[in-house]
């Protein structure tokens, strides 16, 4: 088993501010790229060579991965001058695959944290004959997904993207962003122009009556499109709930990136990251959250379940709740920030002017 197409090409618009000046894919995750993590992943699985399906500010990329040999696989990259959406990034891609008509190729979100059995997925596509594995996940509330109901075989029925009527959710399986496509299906996707693969690719498939299996596997799974998800994510990988060979340390209650700098009266908890550069200072909490590298935390500061971007400075007794500071924002002394707040990047917030929700103490 060798080759990966990466799909990293996305806008991140969820992410935003952080994803402004940065890919989502490379936003730091428990103190690495998130791609770094995937990477990783995908060469314990036993793959050697991955194409890096990029868009969005592509040269970031390359300037952090280069050939890949730092990394342990090769790295080669492709560029779309405006995004081909996921099927016609995949078609795009496979320019630089090396891969026979008949080999497999695996196809990999670029956000999505996952346990999954990358080589079981591959074995089973080997074993139905598939044109094309999925892996599936369950979960509780299916509606915000592309739901993906499969017979006793484990053969795809139907594709649903984000159904809205009752009567469509008819199953708990959602496509869970990771594929294996036998290489002569890619090379049937239309060139050069948008193509949705899950809306379009594989409904169209079914209907030709082509092989498509689902693999339901129960591992660990996590789309880090927002960030609620982020936050999760990355305190699984610090905590060692989901494990990464890219962990830059070990699994514990927090990650203290070198040059990190935390005050012994403050308290870094809850699969928390402070970046390198940042400063935690006395009396601060930091739980739960991403402190990307260089930023301040000032005396006193409490931050939970936050993104704070980076060199960003948060000024004493500020309160971040499930909030979002953008790079290099300046955040005055005594604000509170809660439940989804974000601040835009470079801005400049004084001394107690802001208290964002009304149903707090
Ligand atoms: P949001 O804007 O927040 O929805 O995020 P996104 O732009 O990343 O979109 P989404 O999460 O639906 O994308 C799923 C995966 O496909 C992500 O890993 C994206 O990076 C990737 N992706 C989405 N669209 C494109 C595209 O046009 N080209 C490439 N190369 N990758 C894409």
């Amino acid at each position: 088993m060798s080759e990966a197409i990466l799909l990293v090409g996305g806008r991140g618009t969820r992410l935003r501010p952080l994803t402004v000046n940065t890919p989502k894919p490379m936003l730091p995750v428990a103190g690495v790229p998130f791609t770094a993590h995937q990477i990783a992943r995908a060469k314990a699985a036993g793959v050697t060579r991955i194409v890096l399906s990029t868009s969005y500010r592509a040269e970031v990329f390359s300037e952090y991965f280069g050939d890949g040999s730092s990394h342990g696989v090769e790295l080669v990259y492709v560029t779309e001058d405006s995004p081909l959406g996921t099927g016609g990034a995949i078609r795009h891609a496979s320019a630089q695959l090396r891969s026979g008509p008949d080999d497999p190729v695996l196809i990999f979100n670029g956000d999505v944290l996952s346990g999954v059995d990358i080589a079981g997925l591959v074995r089973q596509w080997r074993e139905a004959d598939a044109d094309v594995a999925l892996y599936l996940t369950r979960v509780e509330d299916p509606r915000a997904f592309g739901l993906v109901p499969t017979d006793d075989s484990g053969r795809v029925i139907a594709f649903l993207e984000k159904p809205t009527r009752p009567e469509e959710i008819v199953t708990d399986q959602i496509n869970a962003g990771c594929y294996v496509f036998k290489r002569s299906v890619i090379d049937s996707i239309p060139a050069g122009r948008v193509v949705s693969v899950e809306r379009e690719t594989f409904p169209q498939l079914l209907e030709g009556g082509a092989t498509l299996i689902g693999v339901v596997d129960p591992a660990y799974w996590l789309d880090l499109g927002t960030p609620a998800a982020f936050v999760e994510g990355s305190r699984d990988i610090v905590s060692g709930r989901i494990p990464s060979p890219a962990l830059p340390g070990t699994p514990g209650r927090c990650l203290l990136l070198p040059g990190a700098r935390v005050s012994r009266d403050a308290i870094v908890a809850g699969g928390s990251v402070i970046g390198d550069g940042s400063v935690v200072e006395a009396f601060a909490t930091v739980d739960g959250s991403v402190v990307f590298d260089g930023a301040t935390i000032g005396v006193g500061a409490s931050i939970v379940g936050s993104i704070v971007g980076a060199g960003a400075t948060i000024g004493a007794q500020t309160r971040l709740r499930g909030a979002v500071v953008g790079d290099g924002a300046v955040i005055g002394a005594e604000n509170e920030f809660l439940d989804g707040a974000r601040v835009w990047s470079e801005a400049h917030i004084a001394d107690c002017t802001v208290r964002y929700s009304s149903d707090q103490e």
